[in-house]
């Protein structure tokens, strides 16, 4: 069982779906850290961002794994490296490619198939889970997901929020996986919301349906 949460970078999906997973009783996967480990490793090799058959071929060598809260890619602990903006930048390029998102996307599927998720990113309700029984699209003001992102990161807000509107056009744009809310999506805006009504909220959503018990 899936509950998929989708949405833009700052809208609030990590937070949320953490709690919510941790409300549930179920396991978080973010989808967006093994998109960051493939442009952590394309950047670290060298390769170009705009070679898919290359970025393909470095994504499925990859060993990522995600547990208790960290991420390590082939064995080494990148939980902070991934979060850097260069890498932000470059994990927003090298999922523009198909032979990228086929890669992620089939390691997502095998890993929720084998359990009861809350997963987040750009393309799980619409891609990675369409049969989700409960789907999640999360927004907030640009000026809000800035000053979100601005807090986590240090940067001043107007430099994050001119390299969120530049990831937001190529998330929204690209041809494959693009980030769109599913047509059976509840949509929910957490401007000025606290995370414990946004939690509650998605929580009662999926008491509601029978989904999370
Ligand atoms: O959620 P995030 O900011 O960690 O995601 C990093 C990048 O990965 C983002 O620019 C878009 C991409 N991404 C994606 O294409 N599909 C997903 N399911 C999750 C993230």
């Amino acid at each position: 069982m899936v509950i998929a949460i989708d949405g833009p970078a700052g809208a609030g999906k990590s937070t949320v779906a953490r709690a919510v997973a941790r409300a549930l009783g179920i396991t978080y996967l973010d989808s967006g850290a093994m998109y960051r480990c493939v442009a952590l490793a394309a950047l670290r090799a060298g390769a170009s961002l705009d070679d898919g058959v290359v970025l393909g071929r470095l994504a499925r060598g990859l060993e990522i794994a995600l547990a208790n809260g960290r991420v390590s890619l082939d064995g080494e602990d990148v939980s902070e490296a991934i979060r850097a903006p260069e890498v932000s930048a470059a994990a927003s390029r090298v999922s523009v490619h198909p032979e990228v998102r086929e890669a992620m996307v089939e390691r997502q599927r095998a890993l929720i198939a084998a359990g009861d998720y809350v997963a987040e990113g750009r393309d799980i309700g619409t891609v990675v889970s369409p049969d989700a029984p409960l789907k999640i699209f999360l927004t907030a003001s640009d000026a809000e997901r800035a000053r979100r992102r601005a807090a986590e990161t240090g940067e001043p807000v107007a430099v994050v929020r001119a390299a969120q509107a530049t990831r937001d056009l190529r998330d929204r744009g690209r041809e494959h996986g693009a980030l769109r809310a599913a047509d059976d999506a509840v949509a929910i805006d957490t401007t000025g919301q606290s995370v414990d009504d946004v939690v509650r909220r998605i929580a009662a959503l999926a008491a509601a349906q029978g989904t999370g018990q």
